[in-house]
């Protein structure tokens, strides 16, 4: 059976050109949606599901992320000296005091797989998880990486988070076959990088929450380039796959891509509207760029 993961992989060295020229001084994990960084957003999620190990996998321009979760002195001093108590809450409660945060620089930018397989010396031969803190997941109830989690503990397996896309986007996902869904899980028999949507085994996609045995990093390691030349997580999970069960797990939740422009604005709207201060003014808001734009008629 696995034991409960302690430990979690946040690769962060993404270059984020897609959000030039906003990515060109802060790095996509560091945008805000309403009033978090998403990288805040991965970190929540990651400590609800019991983690107490952080593992940063940065390149060696990323001094923003290791900046926010070190201790800010002048600027809480100033906040202190001012009183103001909420604010300096804020700052200080970036992680809970029983969380520890380590960073490990990946030199050279070889792939997701690659990122993973830097963590190697600080998470060891223990099960783990990995969350892409470009996958937002909004959710009510427990967090997707706590639902995995239990899920895990429960099956004793790897579990990997899924969800169905159109098949025309297959490309842009690792996609699996699996047997039967039995509740939300079933045992994955294929997993393949970003197919065409004429070859993909089925339109179930890799979604960027992981929970994995220690045993990746040996395979991680022995993983050639793939697709795209570069060292995918998804192909050390096809070796995994045949020396143990890997379980595709359909998480509760909302997915947002915010490595998209269309996905940083739809998780912002949705964030916004659920806000418990912001919510009311946000739909206002709404409502009134759509009347303005023409878009409804409001009379
Ligand atoms: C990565 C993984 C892919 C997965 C995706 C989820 O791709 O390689 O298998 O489906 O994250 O977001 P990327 O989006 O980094 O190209």
């Amino acid at each position: 059976s696995m034991s409960r993961i302690r430990k979690a992989v946040f690769p962060v060295a993404g270059l984020g050109t897609r959000f030039l020229p906003a990515t060109k001084t802060v790095p996509k994990e560091m945008l805000p949606i309403v009033d978090r960084p998403l990288i805040q957003y991965a970190v929540d999620e990651a400590v609800e599901a019991g983690c107490d190990t952080l593992i940063f996998v940065t390149n060696r321009y990323k001094h923003a992320v290791a900046d926010y979760f070190d201790k800010a002195y002048e600027l809480e001093q100033k906040l202190e000296k001012s009183g103001k108590t909420e604010q300096l809450e804020l700052v200080r409660n970036v992680l809970p005091p029983h969380v520890r945060a380590v960073f490990v620089t990946q030199a050279e930018a070889l792939g997701l797989g690659h990122a993973v397989l830097c963590a190697k010396p600080i998470v060891g031969n223990e099960p783990f998880a990995v969350l892409l803190p470009d996958d937002l997941i909004w959710n009510r109830g427990d967090g997707a990486l706590k639902q995995m989690a239990d899920a895990a503990e429960d099956s004793g397996a790897s579990v990997i988070a899924v969800q169905d896309v159109p098949r025309e986007q297959t490309s842009s996902y690792g996609i699996v076959a699996t047997d039967g869904f039995a509740g939300r899980s079933a045992r994955i028999r294929a997993i393949v990088e970003k197919p065409k949507p004429e070859v993909a085994p089925s339109n179930l996609a890799v979604v960027g929450r992981y929970v994995l045995d220690g045993r990746i990093f040996e395979l991680l390691e022995k993983t050639t380039p793939g697709a795209g030349g570069e060292i995918q997580l998804t192909d050390a999970i096809a070796a995994l796959l045949t020396e143990q069960a890997v379980h595709a797990y359909r998480f509760q939740g909302t997915r947002f891509d915010c490595g998209t422009h269309l996905g940083l604005i739809e998780a912002t709207i949705r964030y916004a509207l659920d806000h418990e201060k912001l919510s009311d003014a946000a739909r206002g808001m709404m409502q009134n760029a759509l009347s303005e734009l023409g878009v409804v008629d409001l009379d």
